[in-house]
């Protein structure tokens, strides 16, 4: 093992950064920005729908294209979540049995309503870059119809809304009613303008970023119309030219809460990227923030610059201490950005000096441990309320549990032998597998690799994360094991496989 000596002041001055890139962007993320291939494939336009856990990347992303892109003379637009409320919509809209509506519908063509008209106002404001006639008319138009500085930048897809709605729902003829919401559908009202815009986008890129859409998500018909509205009119805007880009990212579960989305996203694969890291692609993300914030690890190599901070592990065979900390995780950059944050802390506070000692480490991970814990369940609230105290019933038993026993302990919480709270809605409605396939999906267990040699041992093959493993079948799976990143949280034993005891208490 190498290593870098650095001085006593290099505890005060490691630092990795912020934990969300709207933050990260301005202490240094084009600088330390890893890019990867998912990242090209986006840069180039080719896949423009970005899915992900959360604090895997995807703003990231969307911060790093959007400085570059402006850099480059594109015209950038971002919505982000101060733009959307979902509870504002809610209140404003009627409900869909309130009359046969169809928000979905609504919704997508409101959106590509709102879509154009940013487009057109960022357009207009540099009006020096119009082309005469092509631009003019958008120019004007955006003049006569959409110049209250005041309005918000949701406003253009709420007003869209109501119009539709008002139609829609009120009393008017058949034949009047057909013949305006047919105008409205087709964009009428803009859309004259249309080839304007290709004509502008095929001198100057275009590129609509919109992040964040689970921001006060609450899952209601309003927010789902909401998200896979904006997925068909970004399909739909997509095609009109190759340089007007509309790219939105996704968070996992909320594209797993959305059926609707789930249906139109089958015929568009090929647009969907969906992020995943591993071991190296994250040792490289470290090491390349440790080098920002100490130019002395400049040079070297990134296993040399992570262990000149963290020392390795104490006793014989041991693993190295990055091992021990990306196994924590579920390979996503925030959760190891926030361990190492957390560890240099406790090194900090224990007056102590680089390399960080693994006692720190330990230390970090109880504080780490608990906040994940916490997150995982908030993460998954719409779908598994009360996630977390069915976490809990795994407190101070084993890490590595067989099938039969997990099926049991499963069992338990699905009868109520182990009281859980507000998981009411769900819970009594599974089946110890599906419980057992909902924890494995929230990373909570890590299941057995299949192993060639038969003969070997339950419980003593490598065990893999739903985020390892590209198809997730678990139905042959004999051996689990707790996710070593809940194990501080719930005082899981370091232990190797041993019977829990069936005690009706946990
Ligand atoms: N390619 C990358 N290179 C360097 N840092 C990255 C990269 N991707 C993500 N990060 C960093 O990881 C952290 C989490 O990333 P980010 O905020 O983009 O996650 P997210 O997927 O948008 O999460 P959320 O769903 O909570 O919004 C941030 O500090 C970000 O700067
Ligand atoms: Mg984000």
């Amino acid at each position: 093992m190498t290593r870098v000596s650095l001085p006593a002041t290099a505890l005060s001055a490691v630092d990795f950064g912020a934990p969300a890139a709207e933050r990260d962007i301005d202490r240094g993320l084009e600088d330390y920005f890893v890019e990867s291939e998912a990242y090209n494939r986006v840069r180039l336009g080719s896949r423009r729908i970005v899915i992900g856990a959360r604090g895997i990347g995807k703003s990231a992303i969307f911060q790093v294209l959007a400085r570059r892109e402006r850099e480059a003379g594109s015209y950038v637009i971002e919505l982000s979540p101060e733009d959307y409320s979902y509870e504002l919509l809610n209140q404003t809209m009627a409900s869909e049995d309130h009359g046969s509506w169809a928000k979905l519908g609504a919704y997508a063509v409101a959106w590509k309503y709102l879509i154009y008209v940013l487009i057109m106002k960022e357009v207009s404001k540099k009006k020096t870059h119009l082309k005469k006639g092509a631009a003019n008319g958008i120019y004007r138009y955006i003049r006569d119809n959409h110049s209250n500085p005041q309005a918000s930048k949701l406003s253009a897809l709420v007003s869209y809304l109501k119009r539709l709605e008002g139609i829609k729902i009120g009393k008017y003829e058949a034949s009047i009613k057909a013949r305006e919401l047919e105008k409205l559908y087709k964009l009428e009202e803009i859309h004259h303008l249309v080839p304007s815009l290709k004509e502008i986008a095929s001198s100057r890129k275009i590129v609509v970023l919109v992040d964040e859409l689970d921001r006060g998500w609450d899952s209601s018909e309003d927010a789902r119309a909401f998200v896979a509205g904006l997925f068909q009119a970004c399909i739909s805007v997509n095609s009109v030219h190759d340089n007007l880009r509309v790219y939105m990212s996704l968070r996992q579960e909320l594209y797993d809460d959305v059926p609707e989305l789930y249906d139109d996203a089958q015929k568009y694969r090929d647009l969907i990227e969906t992020l995943r890291w591993n071991e190296l692609s994250l040792l490289k993300l470290i090491a390349r923030r440790a080098r920002h914030s100490m130019p002395a690890l400049a040079a070297v190599d990134d296993e040399t610059c992570w262990d000149s901070i963290f020392a390795s592990l104490p006793g014989p065979g041991a693993c190295g201490s990055f091992r021990y900390m990306i196994d924590r995780t579920l390979y996503r950059p925030r959760e190891i950005i926030q361990f190492c944050t957390q560890a240099i802390e406790c090194c900090r506070e224990s007056n102590s000096v680089i390399p960080v000692k693994h006692a720190a480490v330990r230390e970090a991970e109880g504080v780490y441990s608990a906040e994940r814990a916490k997150d995982i369940a908030a993460e998954h609230r719409f779908q598994y309320p009360g996630l977390i105290s069915v976490l809990e019933a795994f407190r101070g038993r084993a890490q590595s549990l067989d099938r039969e026993e997990l099926e049991f302990l499963c069992l338990e919480l699905i009868t109520g032998e182990i009281p859980s709270r507000g998981t009411s809605l769900w819970l009594n409605e599974c089946t110890q597998h599906a419980l057992i396939e909902i924890l494995w999906n929230v990373g909570f267990l890590r299941a057995e690799a299949v192993q060639d040699n038969t003969e070997k041992k339950l419980g003593s093959g490598p065990y893999l994360g739903v985020y390892r493993v590209l198809h997730n079948n678990i139905t042959a799976t004999r051996c689990f094991q707790v996710h070593p990143m809940f194990h501080a949280y719930l005082d899981i034993g370091s232990a190797g496989p041993k019977k829990v005891s069936r005690s009706k208490t946990g």
